[in-house]
């Protein structure tokens, strides 16, 4: 395997409290070696001059839509589009054709990733069988198999009951159950947010309440039974009520999703399918509070909830057309231009809540630069100016409401487990 030396890049690596010119030697897929100035006998060096040394990100939210629908995504499709985003983990999400509940489909999926994939792949198992709320799957047995996490993503557990065993259950493993939080009852037929626009442009809407009653409820079955992970907080009042757990010290995390702190709900307003997604985009009071919540700590990820849809899907009427926005491909952009370049969060704090807070909350040894780690690092240019193209994504989804968006923070190059996967923006896999 070949041996790299990134040389004199600003190493931001929070793990081991380091943010500054380093050196960086990687040998045999491991960070060999960290330094002010590394000698690598035999090293391909790589200029990193001006360019920002991070891990590699870890999404916890991804849709790849494999197996079974390879017109929207596929494990090799979504994996390249992931190592051009900068993420070198993924964890997808069960809601597959069939889903993610069992062990011969978790099994299915990380043998696809080694064959197929460019990037490492961790599936999230499902909750239930089907989805459908009703009977726990084998979970111990899928995590035989791999899975990093359970959850029904794109569905609530709609009995509090069925609920409350996956916590008991999944704290046994020290896994977090993944909540998709959605009261269907108040969410029933609704297409976008609910309030003034909704009733304006004559959309049927969901009301914020729809997530925030589905969070005030896992918050109080976490305080008794295990662990919690939200997953795409998107309300006001979900925030409040989770920065209120914390404080309780109940076992509850989350994450948000880049279109949640760089849009509002009117991207809706001109019946833009690319931005119906769900939970829908909110006002511009919960954005406020979005991007509180990610600076005081209350949210402790950003995830993409990478959601590709095929044309067929998206480009019908509003009402019927589907949920979701993919997001492998702009998240850093979004990340630098909304967040870093005004100064709401830190690269620091960019790097934990895109790689040590998705390790930390799934257990897993990744997300941090330590010399003897695997080598999954990525190499950003903080400079680069570029426009959101979708026609130029490596995703098999095209399904963005960003597509025009000038951002500025482009992904250079992406190293998996020691092999250049990415270099100069270009796959080389
Ligand atoms: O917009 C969404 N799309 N939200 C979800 O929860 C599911 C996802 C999908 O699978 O398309």
């Amino acid at each position: 395997m070949a041996k790299f030396l990134l040389k004199q890049g600003r190493v931001i690596d929070p793990a081991n409290k380091i943010d500054g010119i380093r050196d960086v030697l990687i040998d045999n897929g491991k960070i060999s070696k960290i330094g002010a100035k590394v000698k690598g006998q035999g090293a391909k060096e790589i200029d990193a001059v001006g360019l920002f040394v991070m891990p590699g990100l870890i999404d916890m939210h991804t849709h790849l839509r494999d197996p079974g629908r390879p017109d929207k995504e596929t494990i090799a499709s979504g994996t390249r589009a992931a190592a051009r985003g900068g993420f070198t983990t993924v964890c997808c999400m069960p809601n597959t054709e069939p889903p993610i509940d069992n062990q011969a489909v978790v099994k299915y999926v990380r043998d696809t990733a080694l064959s197929d994939g460019v990037v490492n792949v961790l599936p999230i198992g499902a909750i239930t069988k089907g989805l459908k709320g009703e009977l726990l799957t084998e979970m111990g047995l899928m995590l035989e198999q791999g899975a990093a996490a359970f959850s029904d993503d794109g569905k609530p557990v709609m009995r509090a009951n069925i609920m409350r065993r996956a916590l008991e259950y999944a704290r046994q493993f020290n896994v977090p159950i993944i909540a998709h939080c959605e009261d269907l009852d108040l969410a029933q037929g609704g297409a976008m947010n609910e309030g003034a626009l909704s009733t304006e442009i004559g959309l049927p809407g969901i009301p914020a309440l729809a997530e925030e009653i589905m969070v005030a409820r896992d918050i109080l079955l976490a305080s008794k039974y295990g662990r919690i992970h939200i997953a795409h907080v998107s309300a006001a009042g979900s925030v409040e009520l989770i920065r209120r757990a914390k404080h309780k010290g109940i076992p509850v995390s989350c994450e948000t999703a880049p279109h949640y702190f760089s849009l509002t709900e009117a991207a809706v307003k001109n019946y833009d399918t690319n931005a119906k997604v769900n939970p829908p985009l909110k006002s511009p009071a919960d954005v406020k509070a979005i991007l509180k919540g990610l600076k005081d700590g209350t949210i402790d990820a950003i995830a993409t909830d990478h959601a590709p849809h095929n044309i067929e899907e998206k480009n019908i009427e509003f009402n019927t057309a589907a949920f979701g926005i993919v997001g492998l491909e702009t998240a850093l952009g979004l990340v630098m231009t909304k967040l870093v370049a005004p100064k709401i969060l830190t690269l620091r704090q960019v790097v934990e809540k895109m790689a040590v807070a998705p390790a930390r909350i799934l257990n897993l040894a990744r997300g941090t630069l330590s010399e003897g780690a695997v080598a999954d690092i990525i190499v950003i240019d903080p400079q680069a100016a570029w426009i959101v193209d979708p026609q130029q994504f490596v995703s098999r989804g095209k399904n963005t409401p960003f597509a025009g968006w000038p951002l500025k923070g482009r992904l250079l190059h992406t190293i998996v487990g020691g092999k250049m996967v990415v270099k100069d923006g270009r796959l080389l896999a």
